[in-house]
């Protein structure tokens, strides 16, 4: 058994709408799961929903459910959300699923048995808005504490706690000695930097269950519930153990997991996440995965955040941007389009709608779509169709962007490898221009010269749709139906220069991506 390339995502909170910052990061773990069984390894992508904790349970009493029944019904809203971005996930994971419970409670018992955990009395100021412990150092100058933080009270209260002080060198060690663990390099700096120059608090991993108890409940002591980030980190271990993966059963003992069919996954190679829960990820999760046992993921690809027109996107100011309406309104592919190649895997964006019109207009119609449209209805028309024998003009350049878009696959530099399609996109809408075949056309002299344009043109049209099946899979479809080719472009393998079979029959064109009048 072999293990599985696997790819998470953060699992979104349920209590709240999908918004364009969820789907974006979805996006790219479904970009960089579908590149690599692209490039025919075998691909576990996961992603899911986070469903405890207070918010939840108390929107569920302001809407008088039962958070089970509450959580049910956004569940599906969300599974339409993944459905409608085309993401190809192996599996959908929701924390209040027992093979997740099941999971979180041995961990806990291993911890707790291995001597991590302590009982304490916690005296000082929460905020149930961001469910966590504030101290001293939160409050700003003026004594208050940011209104991020929504109402905070003062409580005093008995909790479980995981000791993390003596955890910070080790970790310091292995990021400086793994340089690719935090990607991009300023993230994993931020880490180093907190780590460095800060002591680490224990992390406290319960809360009474007399004020929470929408939660997984301590398999120690019945009184607590697990603190939700302790129970949300775990998905990504949980469902490779619930799919009977051998590194669980190693560290939680065979008993507990399914026998077969078994799946190795673990560790996890990338993290998808957002860069607002990078401690998480990057020092609570790598310290919990070392006390139990288990390796740590390989990498943990931070990207930024979205605002739109240069401001943060709030309900209260109205300017959230809808995914499912710019869906609706553009295609599903022109959306994942706009995302992947406005904004590279690290840095902060902004959607403008002049920007993503701008883009629809000038890349996808006027480049990819009136290549593909012009060099389709031009073999239609002078050929009836048919392709002329294979020619190798525009295959040097083909192989070079094929290569790049490749190299650039394999480090998950996603908008580079759309920026170098496009180069390919441009050198064949200058081909036209340069070769000019409607001129060729005209005098049956040309008629070889006609034959070699019109193959240089559709092969290239071709091994453009393979290099973007990962990113806009709907488009690269079409196309290659449009080819008469009945296979799809899921193999990066079929980028070979020449497949494109002299006399082959071309389906009928069609426009990709309409105009539209901005
Ligand atoms: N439930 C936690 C994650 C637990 S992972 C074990 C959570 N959920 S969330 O719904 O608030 O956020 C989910 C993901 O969406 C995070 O990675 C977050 O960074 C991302 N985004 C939320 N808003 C975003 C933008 N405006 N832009 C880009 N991504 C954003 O945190």
């Amino acid at each position: 058994m072999s293990k599985r390339f696997y790819i998470t995502t953060a699992i979104d909170y349920v209590n709240g709408q999908p918004h364009l910052g969820h789907a974006y990061e979805k996006i790219i773990a479904d970009v960089i799961a579908r590149a690599r069984r692209s490039l025919e390894h075998q691909t576990f992508f996961l992603t899911g929903l986070d469903e405890h904790g207070q918010k939840v349970q108390q929107a569920a009493i302001s809407e008088s459910k039962s958070p089970q029944s509450y959580c049910d019904e956004l569940a599906e809203v969300w599974k339409r959300f993944v459905a409608k971005l085309g993401l190809t996930n192996d599996d959908f994971v929701r924390t209040t699923e027992s093979r997740h419970q099941k999971i979180v409670q041995a961990i806990l018992l291993k911890l707790n048995a291995a001597g991590h955990f302590y009982r304490d009395t916690y005296r000082g100021f929460y905020s149930a808005k961001e469910e966590t412990f504030l101290t001293e150092k939160d409050r700003r100058p003026d004594g208050t504490f940011d209104p991020s933080y929504g109402d905070v009270t003062e409580l005093q209260e008995q909790n479980y706690y995981f000791k993390l002080k003596d955890q910070q060198q080790w970790l310091i060690d292995y990021i400086e000695q793994n340089p690719t663990f935090i990607s991009p390099d300023y993230r994993r700096n931020e880490v180093l930097g907190f780590l460095k120059h800060n002591t680490l608090e224990d992390l406290c991993i319960t809360r009474p269950a007399n004020r929470l108890n929408w939660g997984i409940p301590i398999p120690f002591d019945p009184n607590f519930v697990t603190y939700v980030w302790f129970d949300a980190l775990v998905n990504y271990f949980s469902i490779p153990a619930s799919q009977g993966d051998p590194t669980a059963a190693k560290v939680l003992g065979s008993e507990a997991l399914p026998q077969s069919p078994a799946l190795s996954l673990w560790p996890a190679d990338i993290h998808v996440i957002g860069k607002d829960i990078l401690k998480f990820h990057a020092v609570y999760w790598p310290i919990m995965l070392k006390a139990m046992g288990a390796a740590l993921p390989k990498q943990i690809l931070v990207h930024g955040w979205w605002q739109k027109d240069g401001q943060k996107m709030s309900k209260t100011i109205g300017n959230v941007v809808d995914p499912i309406a710019v869906i609706d309104e553009w295609g599903l592919d022109a959306f994942r389009f706009y995302v992947l190649r406005e904004l590279d895997i690290g840095p902060d964006g902004n959607w403008t709608e002049g920007g993503f019109k701008a883009r629809y207009s000038a890349e996808l119609a006027n480049g990819l779509g009136n290549l593909v449209n012009r060099s389709l209805a031009m073999l239609k028309r002078y050929r009836n169709g048919l392709v002329p024998s294979v020619s190798t003009e525009l295959a040097i350049d083909t192989e070079r962007v094929v290569l790049e878009v490749r190299a650039a696959l394999e480090l998950n530099q996603l908008q580079r490898a759309l920026q170098s399609i496009w180069s390919l996109v441009t050198r064949g809408n200058q081909y036209v221009d340069h070769t000019a075949p409607f001129r060729l056309a005209k005098d049956p002299a040309n008629a070889q010269r006609l034959d070699e344009v019109l193959y240089n043109l559709v092969e290239v049209c071709r091994i453009i749709a393979v290099l973007l099946w990962p990113f806009l899979p709907g488009t690269a479809e079409k196309i290659y139906a449009q080819l008469g080719l009945p296979a799809k472009p899921d193999k990066f393998s079929l980028t070979r220069w020449g497949l494109l079979r002299s006399s082959h029959s071309i389906g009928s064109p069609a426009p990709l991506f309409p105009r539209i009048d901005a």
